[in-house]
């Protein structure tokens, strides 16, 4: 008799398909989670104004309380720890590090994650620190934010200070999640803070984000001699609309600044041409030497994998001339993101053949659905499930097609406060009762654990 975790599976698939040495993860980051907004002098950031500005967050809520992870952290490693993982992605918060410009570290921050990380790896966990996870320091934001070049220096100063005090104990680095959203979503369309809603801002400050990359790598490695540093992009296969001439060519002008503007630099080609066109004097102003810094060689790629993008041509549109269109028919999460894990392997595949990027690791991949909590407390997240064992399926099939994955992180272990979306989408692996507090993992999360633990289905 199957267990209900393990009732008809949409592929049979087993940890042993995959390298002894596969990193298997969960992804998390510090403003989702941590609550204690104001505790041990954490300092806001410019999440926490974002969130109490009426009208940014949907459901008018903000990360003060979040998941409580601040003090429930050895109950989350536990939960980690059972489920077979070997490896937790989780990220630092800048504001808790420093509290005003000139202000001495904070030891009671540093302590934190001091004892968090030692929780890691005494529960046979590889800790995988994120250093920029959005959650800027307000004080930083009041002198301009990223937009201001002051904030590379700043950010740098942080990071020399968190990996000295980690570096001993943390090997794996990256240095930014997502300068796409940091960027564009907090200065172009203004979903996410600081909420400007300004394009030449946008690519001012993404620009700043990648220098701060590029120094950090350098910094990191000076720090930390044996360290392994990436960064986490956020890409997506990009599909035309339509077989017509117009909608290829929208996918290169859209491929080139959702994908391209990141890598192309990242592996010394700078900025694409054809995007450096469009924008015309809306483009970045660059200083010498920040791109040769941003080309700094990684150790890996972070590839942050959640829906492919379809495009058409759009001729009004500035500055791109294309328009993301929502084809009927597609199978969707509750969020509308395309569920293609085709898509991922594609991706993958795309990003090894066009740049030199050595090992590749999927830092994020996850789904939201509505959860509905039985009588008997359990969740039977299915749908969840399927999504996650259909990419694992996609990225093994890579694998033996010849991808250099070496790990996976799923998002998330925890549900959280999904940004812009607050509390209404949950994408963990386990359901959080936000007003006990009390964790449950779902169906999903007991599928990975099971598949971790070596079961067959
Ligand atoms: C990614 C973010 C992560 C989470 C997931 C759903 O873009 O990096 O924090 O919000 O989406």
């Amino acid at each position: 008799m199957k267990t209900p975790i393990f009732k008809n599976l949409p592929v049979a698939i087993r940890r042993a398909d995959f390298a002894d040495d596969f990193v298997w993860g969960v992804s998390t980051s510090s403003y989702q989670i941590e609550g204690a907004a104001t505790l041990d002098g954490r300092v806001p950031s410019i999440w926490d104004t974002f969130s109490t500005t009426p009208g940014k967050v949907r459901d008018g809520s903000t990360g003060a309380e979040a998941c409580d992870h601040y003090h429930r952290w050895e109950e989350d490693l536990d939960l980690a720890q059972s489920m077979g993982l070997n490896a937790y992605r989780f990220s630092i918060a800048w504001p808790r590090i420093f509290n005003g410009v000139d202000a001495a570290p904070n030891a009671r921050g540093l302590e934190f994650y001091s004892k968090l990380v030692d929780g890691m790896l005494a529960r046979g966990l590889q800790p995988w620190c994120t250093l920029y996870h959005w959650d800027l320091p307000q004080y930083l934001q009041d002198q301009g934010g990223w937009e201001n070049r002051a904030t590379i220096a700043a950010y740098l100063q942080f990071v020399e200070v968190v990996t000295r005090h980690l570096g001993g104990r943390v090997r794996h680095w990256i240095t930014h999640n997502e300068p796409w959203c940091t960027a564009m979503h907090g200065n172009w369309d203004g979903m996410h803070a600081p909420g400007k809603r300004s394009l030449p801002l946008a690519l001012q400050v993404c620009h700043h984000v990648m220098v701060s990359h590029g120094r950090a790598v350098a910094l990191i490695r000076a720090q930390v001699p044996d360290a392994q540093v990436g960064i986490a992009l956020s890409l997506h296969p990009i599909r035309a609309a339509s077989d017509s001439a117009a909608d290829q060519a929208a996918v290169q002008r859209h491929d080139g600044l959702r994908n391209r503007w990141f890598l192309d630099p990242l592996y010394g080609r700078g900025y694409p041409q054809q995007v450096l066109e469009l924008v015309g004097d809306d483009a970045p102003r660059i200083e010498a030497g920040d791109m040769d810094a941003i080309a700094t060689p990684l150790d890996f790629l972070g590839v942050n994998y959640y829906f492919p993008e379809v495009v058409r041509d759009a001729p009004e549109q500035y500055p791109l001339r294309s328009e993301i269109v929502h084809l009927a028919g597609r199978e969707r999460t509750a969020f509308g993101w395309e569920v293609a894990p085709q898509g991922m392997v594609e991706l993958l595949q795309r990003i090894e053949r066009d740049y030199p990027t050595g090992p590749l690791y999927v830092t994020e991949n996850g789904s939201t659905y509505e959860d509905h909590v039985s009588a008997d407390g359990s969740i039977a997240d299915v749908q969840r499930r399927d999504y996650l064992i259909r990419h694992l399926a996609a990225m093994r099939d890579a694998i033996a097609a010849g991808a250099n994955i070496h790990g996976y992180f799923a998002w998330s272990l925890l549900d959280n406060f999904e940004w812009a979306e607050g509390y209404l989408r949950r994408f963990g692996l386990t359901y959080i009762d936000y007003a006990t507090q009390e964790r449950t993992l779902k169906h999903s999360g007991h599928w990975y654990s099971a598949f971790l633990h070596g079961a067959q289905n």
